[in-house]
């Protein structure tokens, strides 16, 4: 047993739609998240800039005492997944048991994987995928313009720009007749509706925050690390900046309205 919490980061709020799945599968572990609201977005950096960034994220969730840190940032995972692998503390990353449920999903061998320029660039899901069924097609597709979109809220199931953005994203996946698509970026699980009208109930959609979170309970559970049932779950909030408005930004990522919110100098670590 192992009551300490479990760290969660990404690079703004999109990873609180990790979290949510985390505290849907795991009510009773305690959660830190830390949100690097101050130099969101990463999909747009380069591969450097986002090692740096996601190896000071880690180093601040051990420095609360993480007993694992999931990486609920695609891109992250996508870019700095050998750097996660080689930390103290075991880590989680998404594109792992994400690209594992496509493959475990799709009939016809043809799945598509959305995300940042940087995961799509990355290759990382074509890699996991191929490994386990080489005969496998990974059709990837940037889709930059939708984290803004999500962002500012225009997700509504009647909002004519994000029916257009996902339409005129998603044809090319259509065109090559994908049965299994991966919402490869935090933030694509509120385009849910969408996603589906465009593509039809035959497509199924594996999202990558709540694989992660299974990967974790599954994870904690093999290494006798979950925490006393007894236990009363809940999550802290870390950001780096507070210029957003996170209550209203939570209400949409996680579900409810986060209070407590602490500022961290992520630039220090
Ligand atoms: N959290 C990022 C991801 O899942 C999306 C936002 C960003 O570009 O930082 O890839």
């Amino acid at each position: 047993m192992d009551n300490r919490p479990i760290g969660v980061f990404d690079s703004g709020l999109g990873g609180l739609t990790a979290v949510r799945q985390l505290e849907a599968v795991l009510p009773h572990e305690r959660i830190v998240y830390f949100g690097d609201t101050g130099r969101v977005p990463y999909g747009t950096r380069g591969e450097d800039v986002i090692r740096r960034y996601a190896a000071q994220d880690c180093l601040f969730l051990e420095q609360q005492d993480a007993k694992i840190i999931v990486a609920a940032c695609g891109t992250v995972s996508s870019v700095a997944n050998a750097d996660l692998r080689a930390r103290a503390v075991p880590t989680i990353d998404v594109v792992e048991p994400t690209a594992k449920a496509a493959v475990a999903a799709t009939h016809n061998n043809r799945i598509g994987i959305i995300g940042t320029a940087a995961t799509v660039r990355s290759g990382s899901y074509a890699g996991v995928i191929t490994a386990l069924r080489p005969e496998t097609q990974v059709f990837g597709q940037a889709c930059s313009m939708l984290v803004p979109l999500v962002e500012n809220g225009w997700i509504g199931e009647d909002d004519e720009i994000a029916r257009l953005a996902v339409a005129r994203y998603l044809q090319p996946l259509k065109e090559q007749q994908i049965d299994t698509l991966i919402l490869g970026c935090t933030h694509f699980p509120l385009l849910t509706a969408h996603i589906r009208a465009f593509l039809g109930d035959e497509v199924t959609l594996i999202s990558a925050g709540q694989e992660a979170a299974r990967a974790c309970a599954k994870l904690l559970a093999g290494t006798d690390a979950l925490c006393d049932p007894a236990q009363d779950g809940g999550t802290v909030f870390y950001v780096s900046d507070l210029s957003q408005n996170f209550a209203e930004v939570s209400r949409s990522f996680l579900g409810r309205e986060a209070t407590d919110i602490r500022l961290v100098d992520i630039h220090s670590l």
